[in-house]
This record gives structure tokens, sequence and C-alpha cells, in this order.
């Protein structure tokens, strides 16, 4: 499956380019703009109709989707950090701003996302927090139970911190050091948690 190719090239993206897709209520692609296809290098055909997963990369936490439409479905608008796939297998980071779509009469018809390329300071803070959750998940041979631990302990950290998850990016990414930030982790890593203990969950 192309979804599980996991080394690949690293895309970057230019300061102004901005990936635009639009989605209806499932996540089901409506809309792509020029800019997604030429960095995805999937054809416009290729991407409509499908659901918003055929870019998804092997490396993102389940968690952090979870949390996407958890607001997006309470009406709330989303900042995440998304690392996504292209046809041939490389990928590339983005900053994403996700919103509900409404219609003339205020019904929620659709989602729409812009993305554009993320601080590079911030990203080694990003990929660390995702790797800490993607080890979690992976820890447990139950897809679901493995995506609710690590949910739960993003959860647990950022009300430990006072914080949400768009401010945790906002005010914490762009001055934590990566050294500092899996320093951190580790405080929070389950310590009796073993692939061994969980093999039959
Ligand atoms: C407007 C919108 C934009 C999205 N953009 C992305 C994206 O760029 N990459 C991605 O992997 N998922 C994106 N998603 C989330 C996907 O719908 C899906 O939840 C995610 O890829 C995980 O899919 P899976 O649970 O089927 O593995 C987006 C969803 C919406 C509503």
């Amino acid at each position: 499956m192309l979804n599980e190719i996991a080394a690949g090239e690293d895309i970057f993206l230019e300061e102004h380019d901005v990936i635009v897709s639009k989605t209806d209520l499932k996540g089901r692609i409506l809309y792509v703009n020029e800019t997604f296809r030429r960095i995805s290098q999937f054809s416009e055909q290729e991407l409509v109709g499908e659901p918003h997963s055929i870019i998804r990369h092997a490396d993102m936490p389940r968690c952090i989707f979870k949390l996407l439409w958890q607001k997006l479905e309470a009406d709330e608008e989303v900042f995440a950090y998304v690392k996504n796939r292209c046809k041939n297998g490389d990928y590339y980071w983005v900053f994403a701003h996700v919103t509900p779509s409404y219609d003339s009469t205020g019904k929620k018809v659709g989602y729409h996302s812009n993305r554009r390329v993320p601080p590079q300071d911030e990203r080694g803070v990003i990929e660390s927090l995702y790797r800490f959750l993607k080890d979690i998940e992976e820890s447990y041979a139950n897809k679901k139970e493995g995506m609710q631990a690590a949910y739960d302990i993003l959860r647990g950290m950022l009300k430990e911190q006072g914080t949400s998850y768009d401010q945790f990016i906002f005010e914490f990414a762009s001055f934590l050091s990566r050294e500092t930030i899996d320093g951190f982790l580790n405080d929070y890593r389950p310590a009796t948690h073993t692939i061994s203990q969980t093999q039959n969950g």
C-alpha cells in the first residue's frame, strides 16, 4: 500500500505556497487548488471524490486526526501540523488551518483547509511530539486502543500544562528546542507499558 511507504524525500514548500482543499462533511475531497496538485503529485481526477486520507502519511499519529474531527464536529476551527505524503512516496510538512463551511442559511455543509509551510524551528518539536504519540499508538496491537491511549496522554499532558493543542503549537513549539521537548515528553511516557504486555489487546 502506498500509505505504508516510510522513506521518501522531504519536499519543502515555498513561503508563498498555499495548499487549499475543500471537503464535504465526511472529509471527501470536493476541491483542490493547483498548488495542492503540484505538491501532492496527484491529479484533480485522482483527488476529487476521494477521502482526504488519500494523502495521509503513515507517520501521522491517529490521535491528531481524532482531535481535528472532534473540533470540526463541534464547529470549531483547528490549527494543526500535518505530515502528508505525495503520490511517489515523498512527503511534505504543512501548518494547516481547517474550518467548517456554512451555506446561506447557516447550515454546515463541509470543511475548508489552507496550509502553509511550517516554521522550521517548530518542526523539530512537532516531529518529536508526533513520534512520541505514534510510539504509544504502535505499542498496542489494537489500533483503536492505541489511538485512545495516545489521545488520553496528549489530553492529560495539555491539561496539566494548562494549554490546548492550538495554544501548544502557537505558544510552546516556537521556543522549545527538540532536546527540551524530548525530555519533557519522557516524563509522560507510560513507564510500565510495553508491546509484550499488550500483544493480545
Ligand atoms: C478539510 C479537511 C482537510 C484535511 N486535510 C488532511 C490532510 O492534509 N492530510 C491528512 O492526512 N488528513 C487530512 N484530513 C483528515 C482526514 O479526513 C482523515 O481524518 C485523516 O487522513 C486520517 O484518516 P484515517 O483515519 O482514515 O486514517 C482533512 C480533513 C478535512 C475535513
